[in-house]
Order: structure tokens, then C-alpha cells, then sequence
């Protein structure tokens, strides 16, 4: 995962290399934030420095505030830990053995053994356990005998995995290299220079356009050029970010995830203004003929699977919806017609089975928030989120978006008027926001102390169930595990004893078999509490297919309550990052 970012600057700009950095990296912490690194080129003392630290940007921008130093060139990075502990040593930027080189990775360099052995033999010293300082020594030892950008050429054509690179170094202090194989990087444009980043919501107060860079591309940037090529040289097609550096902002907010949760109407109401504007849900459904599945990870994957239940509803047909990580098992189903959903566009479970797919000749039909991310540009139809960027970590607001898309091709496919069906949903999500918040708060405020949960439901409401059950454990680190209610009897009961606390996730399909539940366990001593009509954490009274955007955003709401009275920053859980790039 990590997040990485770079800035050329022009030189009436260059005392705020180190601000900007870290203003990117807070945009990116999302991303990792087992530590952060800045390195730059210091144009007065003509020398690499690189400050970095184990934690948070907020460490990291500690030791730099009473810093100031004049930077044409610098790079940063915010990690998510994959080879060596999370330590200021194995923090990024790495450097060779001269202090010559700085750079950052976000990836991995599955030969990065082989490499440093055969470095360490000619004499190479390593001070880190990170796959990525393998790149400055191997940059180190071709810079003997080539200028530098012919040695980063030659570096990158020596590495194996996947990654996001950019470097710099004193032997060229005006460029920042840069390559990508898989993981994602941008191109940042403005008055101040040029950029790079992992991310281009990062960029959005800098960068008045961007344009992404493809697999397999390579080159550098300086303070008012760039330098494309891979297979091809290319002129890249810049565009305007349509997402404003306000709606990155916390605003009156205390975190990012309150935020977004609040911003759920917003997200459908944009979402079907986006749905509306042109035919891509219909040629969407067209697509969708005699063989179709559908792979996703985390909250997407829950999102598709109450598409697979609403869709076998109004149609007798079942689309499978596979977990993207074991996808690959099951890759001779990965065929006909794929959807792919993903928040980020950029997970790698959901890309190698798109990948998989194509393989096997499959049309993919993908459902994705952020503009220009590897899935958008890889689908052979891209249904867009018009969500706004999403910063907490837990995704909220883009799964009430995912599910309005999803909608729409389930009511495309069988001849429904989309607007009449789906223009209401604002209207629900905001009221059972209003109606339930205080109760939300209040149920955390009594069960912030408990260990464990069940998450029941029924029918549609198994699989918010299931959302609700993964945003309190990820944001509060509660267990809490769903099951369908009536199968809870068949082996979890056992857990049942007085003061075990049981939510329901209520829908109108079958309550009968919510109620039993409720008996079955209530009468074991746990403590049973319903999200529903008139009840613990009340909501509007909807019909079945509604459920999901009635009952999750007061779910999002008791997670979010129970990590801040556990005193945890549901922003930035732990061991967790937005965007999973790895395997
Ligand atoms: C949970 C969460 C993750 C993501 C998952 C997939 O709150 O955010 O479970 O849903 O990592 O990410 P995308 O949708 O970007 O593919």
C-alpha cells in the first residue's frame, strides 16, 4: 500500500518543498502510516537530506518544524509495513551507500534478495530490511558507469514485482525519476512546479491538472517539463481534477469518517445525477446476457452481494459475487461478463481477477469511485461513483454510492424507470441519519466495553449485517461477527450469556426469524438491540429492497461512536490502509 509523492518547484517556491510534502502526505496517510519520510535535495548545501520517522505524518512533521531548507527536487512517503517492521530505519526514503540517492516505493520487489546479495558482494551496505533500499544501491552501482537517467532505466528493468518508484539524486538535481508497474502514480501539474503522487486527491490544492501514468511507464519531471516513455514515448493527456480540494477537508467535522457518513445523500443524489447523464448503465446491462459474476473486496464485496440478492429478486437469476482474493480459485468463472466494484480502482484482488477475466476473454464492467485508477481505465465500461473522495479509512458513503449503481443496473436490466426508483433514496438515508444518531451514540456509550458481538439479519439485511459487522471491527476493534438469524442456533448461540450483546439488523422480509433470534438469545441472558422501526436505534419504516440504505448508515454511525468512546481514531485504524495494493 504506502503513499508516495514528489515535487519539482520552481524557485520562487522552493523554501516550501518540506510544507508541501507534508501536506501531500497527510492527504495520503490513508494509505499507510506505519511511518513517514521526506527526502530533498538541498540546493545551498548540495546534498541529499532525509528526515524520517516511525508513527504518523504528525511525528514526522515534529521534527521538521523548525527546519527550512531550499528544495528544487523532493520526494515522500507514508508506509504500510510489508518487509521489515514498521522503524525509523526501515522508514522511506532509502539512500545508497553515498547519501547520493533518496527513494521511495510503494510495492514490492519480489527479487530483492537475489539483488542485494549480489550488491552486498561488491560491496554494498545495507542498513534497512526493506526490499526498496535494494533500488538505490542497485541506482548506486550503475551510476558508475552511466549518466543517471540511463542508470534508473536500467535499474527498473532489473526489478521483478510491482511497484510505484520515484528518486531522486545530486548527480541530476533538477529531474525526479519516476516508474510504475501496477501500483498507481499521477502526474500533477501548477503554478508551483510539477508533481507526483500515488493518489491525485494529494494534489488537489497544487495540481490544476493531472493525467495518470500507465503500467509499464517510466520517466521524469522537472520543475516545468515531464518525460513519458515504457513502450511507447507519449504525450499524456492531462485533465482537470473534478474533485475540489474542499471536499478533502474535514470541514466542521472532527474526523474524516463522521464526514462521510453525513455526505451519504450527497454521494447517491451525485451518483444519480452521474447515472442519468448519459446511456452507460443501459449498455451496461446489455452486457449483462448469459454469463455473469461479479468480484470485489471488503465493503465492495458486501455491496455486490446485496446486487447478486436484489438482482436474483427481480430477475430468478443468481450473479455470483466472489470474494476478490479468492477469485483466482474459481478463475474458470471469470468469464463472459465481470463486474468489478472497488472503491479505490486500485485493489490488487479485484485487478488480478479482472485480469483473470480478460484472460479469458471477459467484457468487464466496472464500478469505481476514483476517476483514472487502473480499473476505471481497464473496464470496457466504467459506471463511475460520484462519491467525492473518500479519506477515513472505512468506507462508508461510497458503499451507499456502489449500491445506487448497483441498483440501477438491476432495475436497467429489467425495464424499470430509474429516476422514479431511485430518487428517493436520498431522502431515506438523510432521515435515518436524523432519526437514529443520538441513539447510535448512546447504544456505543453502553457497549464501547464489550469484546465480542453478533450482527444478525435476514434476507437483504444478512449482508448489511455483515457491513455493520466489519465497520465495528475494523473501526473499533470490537468482534463483531454477522450470521444470518436463523442461523445463529446452529452453533454461535453457544456464545449467549447475560450481558452477550446482540444486534439485529432488521428488515421486513421475514421478521418471524428476527424475533426468534431475539427470544433464543434473550432468553440466554444477552442483551439483544435492534436497528429498526421503533426500536433501540430507530429508523424509517422501508420497504425490503430499501433496507440496506436505512439500516447501514446508522450501523456506520454505531462504529464510528463506540472507537471514539474507546478513545481510537476511526480515521486511521490499525494495521489497515484505504487502498490495498498488495496481495
Ligand atoms: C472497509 C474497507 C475495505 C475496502 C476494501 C476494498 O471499510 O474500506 O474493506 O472496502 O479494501 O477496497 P476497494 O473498494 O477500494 O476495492
Amino acid at each position: 500500500m504506502c503513499g508516495i509523492a514528489a515535487a519539482a518547484l520552481r524557485s520562487k517556491f522552493r523554501m516550501e518543498m518540506i510544507p508541501l510534502l507534508l501536506e501531500f502526505l497527510k492527504a495520503l496517510e490513508y494509505r499507510g502510516y506505519d511511518s513517514a519520510g521526506i527526502g530533498v535535495y538541498d540546493e545551498v548545501n548540495r546534498r541529499i537530506i532525509i528526515w524520517k520517522k516511525k508513527g504518523k505524518v504528525e511525528s514526522l512533521a515534529k521534527i521538521l518544524r523548525n527546519v527550512r531548507v531550499r528544495a528544487p527536487i523532493g520526494i515522500a512517503h507514508t508506509r504500510w509495513a510489508t518487509h521489515g517492521i514498521p522503524s525509523d530505519i526501515n522508514a522511506h526514503p532509502h539512500t545508497d551507500c553515498k547519501n547520493e540517492v533518496a527513494v521511495v516505493h510503494n510495492g514490492i520487489i519480489s527479487n530483492f534478495r537475489e539483488l542485494k546479495e549480489k550488491l552486498e558482494e561488491s560491496g554494498h551496505k545495507f542498513v534497512s530490511d526493506t526490499d526498496t533500499e535494494v533500488i538505490a544501491h542497485l541506482f548506486e552501482e550503475y551510476l558508475k558507469s552511466m549518466p543517471p537517467f540511463e542508470a534508473f532505466e536500467k535499474t527498473i528493468r532489473s526489478l521483478k514485482g510491482y511497484y510505484a518508484i520515484v528518486m531522486i539524486t545530486s548527480k541530476d538535481p533538477t529531474k525526479i525519476f519516476f516508474a510504475r508497474k501496477e501500483s498507481p502514480l499521477v502526474i500533477g501539474r501548477g503554478s508551483k512546479g510539477y508533481f507526483l503522487s500515488s493518489d491525485m486527491v494529494s494534489l488537489l490544492g497544487s495540481a490544476e491538472e493531472v493525467a495518470v501514468i500507465e503500467d509499464g511507464e517510466y520517466g521524469w519531471i522537472t520543475e516545468d517539463d515531464y518525460f513519458v516513455t515504457g513502450k511507447n514515448r507519449r504525450e499524456l493527456s492531462f485533465f482537470k481534477p473534478s474533485w475540489t480540494p474542499q471536499q478533502a477537508m474535514k470541514g466542521q467535522y472532527e474526523h474524516f469518517m463522521l464526514k462521510e457518513i453525513y455526505e451519504g445523500p450527497t454521494a447517491i443524489k451525485e451518483t444519480l445525477v452521474g447515472i442519468l447523464s448519459d446511456d452507460n448503465i443501459f449498455k451496461a446491462a446489455e452486457m449483462m446476457d448469459e454469463h455473469v459474476v461479479a468480484v470485489a473486496a471488503g465493503t465492495s464485496y458486501h455491496a455486490s452481494l446485496i446486487f447478486s440478492y436484489l438482482y436474483m429478486k427481480h430477475t430468478g437469476k443468481y450473479i455470483i459475487t466472489l470474494d476478490a482474493s479468492e477469485a483466482p480459485h474459481y478463475k474458470n468463472l471469470l468469464r463472459g461478463t465481470v463486474i468489478a466494484v472497488s472503491q479505490s480502482g486500485e485493489t490488487y484482488d479485484t485487478l488480478k481477477a479482472v485480469r483473470l477475466a480478460k484472460k479469458n476473454g471477459a467484457k468487464i464492467i466496472g464500478v469505481v469511485n476514483v476517476l483514472g485508477s487502473t480499473l476505471d481505465r481497464e473496464s470496457d465500461i466504467s459506471l463511475r461513483l460520484r462519491a467525492g473522495p473518500e479519506i477515513g479509512v472505512a468506507a462508508t458513503k461510497t458503499f451507499l454510492a456502489q449500491l445506487t449503481i448497483l441498483y440501477a443496473l438491476t432495475y436497467a436490466k429489467v425495464g424499470m424507470d430509474l429516476e422514479e426508483t431511485l430518487r428517493p433514496l436520498p431522502e431515506v438515508v438523510k432521515e435515518s441519519l436524523e432519526m437514529s444518531a443520538g441513539y447510535a451514540k448512546a447504544l456505543a456509550n453502553k457497549l464501547y466495553q464489550k469484546r465480542d458481538m453478533y450482527v444478525l439479519g435476514t434476507g437483504i439485511s444478512n449482508f448489511v449485517a455483515m457491513e455493520i459487522a466489519l465497520k465495528i471491527k475494523e473501526i473499533s476493534y470490537i468482534h463483531a461477527e454477522a450470521y444470518p438469524a436463523g442461523e445463529a442456533k446452529h452453533g454461535p448461540i453457544s456464545l449467549a450469556e447475560k450481558g452477550f450483546p446482540v444486534l439485529i439488523a432488521w428488515t421486513p422480509e421475514d421478521e418471524d426469524k428476527l424475533e426468534v433470534a431475539d427470544e433464543e438469545f434473550s432468553s440466554r441472558g444477552s442483551e439483544v438491540y435492534w436497528i429498526a422501526p421503533e426500536k433501540d436505534i430507530p429508523i424509517p419504516k422501508v420497504s425490503w429492497e430499501i433496507v440496506p440504505f436505512a439500516v447501514t448508515p446508522p450501523g456506520q454511525l454505531l462504529s464510528y461512536y463506540l472507537a471514539i468512546k474507546r478513545g481510537l481514531d476511526p480515521d486511521k485504524p490499525r494495521n489497515l490502509a484505504k487502498s490495498v495494493t498488495v496481495h
